[in-house]
C-alpha cells in the first residue's frame, strides 16, 4: 500500500508519516516547506516539495498513483486567514481541487482530508454532532468547508472514495505555537523559558483538545474503513483554559498566571460529540488532556 501525505513536514502530517510507516505503509510527502520542516522528515522519505496548488503537485500523483491520498497540506491559521483570504482561499480550496482532479485521474481509493471544528463557528451547543450546520466565523473555516463539498462533489460526480475528519483542537511535539489549537504549544513554550502565561479572558471558554497521536489513529481508521462520510476527530469533552493550566501546573508548580482583555471574535466553547466516528470509523481516542500535556511536555 503507498500513501501521499500532503503536509507531511507539519505538525501533525509528520505524525501521521511516522505511524504509516511503522504500518508498513509506503509513503511519500508533498509539502512546500512553507510552515513545514525538512528536519520533520525521515531520511529515507521521498518529499516532493511543491505547492499543493502547482502543476508540480499534479504530476507528482499521478507519478507516484498513491492507493490513499491524506490531504493535511493547508493554509492553517485563522489570523491569516483574516489577514490575507485570497491567500487562504487558494491553498484551501484551489490546493484541495488540485489534489482531488490529481487523485481521481490517479486511482486514489481514498482520499482522506483534514478539516476542522472552525466550519461550525460559533454555535450554541454543549456536543456539536456532524450533521449540524456548520456556520464558519473565519475565512478558514469557510474555505475548509467548501473544500469540503469539492470533496463531497468529487464523490458525487466521480465515485472518490472519501472520508472527512474534523478535527478538534490538537496538541502535541512539533507543534509550532501558532494557528489553531496553539495554546498548548505557547503556553509550553512560555513555561520552558519561565516566563508567566497570559489568559485572554476568564479562562472559562472550552475547547476539545485531542492530543496528535489520536488525530493520528483516526487517520489510520479512516484508511482502513470503507465509509464515506463527515466524521469528527475528537475527544467529545470540554476542556477549559482554566483545566489546561491546572494539568501544566502539575508539571510545573511554579507557574505564574496573568489575565488579559478576551479577544474579540473568540469562540466560547467548542466540543465534539464522537459518537459516529466510534461506530463507524470503529476509533475512539486514548489519551486524556494531563496524559497528552505531560507526554508533550516531556517531549519538547
Ligand atoms: N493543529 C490543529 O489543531 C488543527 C485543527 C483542525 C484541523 N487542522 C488541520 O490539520 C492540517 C495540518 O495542520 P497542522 O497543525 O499540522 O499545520 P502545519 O502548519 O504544521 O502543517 C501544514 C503543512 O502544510 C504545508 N503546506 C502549507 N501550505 C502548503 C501548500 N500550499 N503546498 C504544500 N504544502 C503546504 C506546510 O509546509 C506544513 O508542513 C491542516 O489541514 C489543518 O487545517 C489542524
Amino acid at each position: 500500500m503507498k500513501a501521499i501525505v500532503t503536509g507531511g513536514a507539519g505538525f501533525i502530517g509528520s505524525h501521521l508519516v511516522e505511524a504509516l510507516r511503522n504500518e508498513g505503509v509506503e509513503v511519500v510527502i508533498l509539502d512546500d516547506l512553507s510552515a513545514g520542516y525538512e528536519a520533520n522528515i525521515p531520511q529515507d522519505v521521498k518529499l516532493y516539495q511543491f505547492d499543493v496548488k502547482s502543476a508540480g503537485a499534479y504530476r507528482a500523483v499521478i507519478e507516484e498513483q498513491p492507493d490513499v491520498m491524506f490531504h493535511l497540506a493547508a493554509q492553517a491559521d485563522v489570523t491569516k486567514s483574516i489577514l490575507a483570504p485570497v491567500h487562504d482561499a487558494d491553498v484551501n480550496i484551489g490546493g484541495t481541487i488540485n489534489m482531488l482532479e490529481a487523485s481521481r485521474t490517479a486511482g486514489v481509493k481514498r482520499f482522506i482530508f483534514a478539516s476542522t471544528s472552525a466550519v461550525y463557528g460559533n454555535i450554541q451547543k454543549q456536543l456539536i454532532k456532524e450533521d449540524d450546520i456548520p456556520d464558519p466565523i473565519s475565512f478558514y473555516g469557510t474555505s475548509k468547508l467548501s473544500a469540503e463539498k469539492y470533496i463531497q462533489l468529487f464523490h458525487k460526480f466521480y465515485q472518490l472514495p472519501y472520508v472527512i475528519l474534523r478535527y478538534g483542537n490538537v496538541y502535541g511535539s512539533r507543534q509550532k505555537p501558532k494557528g489553531e489549537g496553539g495554546v498548548v504549544a505557547i503556553f509550553s513554550e512560555k513555561l520552558k523559558r519561565k516566563e508567566p502565561i497570559t489568559i485572554n479572558g476568564d479562562g472559562s471558554q472550552s475547547r476539545d483538545f485531542i492530543f496528535v497521536k489520536d488525530i493520528v489513529t483516526a487517520n489510520l481508521a479512516a484508511m482502513r474503513q470503507q465509509q464515506n462520510g463527515i466524521f469528527h476527530a475528537s475527544t467529545g469533552k470540554s476542556t477549559s483554559i482554566l483545566d489546561l493550566v491546572e494539568c501544566f501546573r502539575q508539571l510545573y508548580p511554579a507557574l505564574d498566571v496573568q489575565f488579559t482583555s478576551e479577544r474579540a471574535g473568540d469562540i466560547s466553547h467548542s466540543c465534539l460529540c464522537n459518537e459516529k466516528t466510534q461506530k463507524q470509523l470503529n476509533w475512539k481516542p486514548h489519551t486524556d488532556v494531563a496524559e497528552g500535556i505531560k507526554r508533550t511536555w516531556h517531549q519538547i
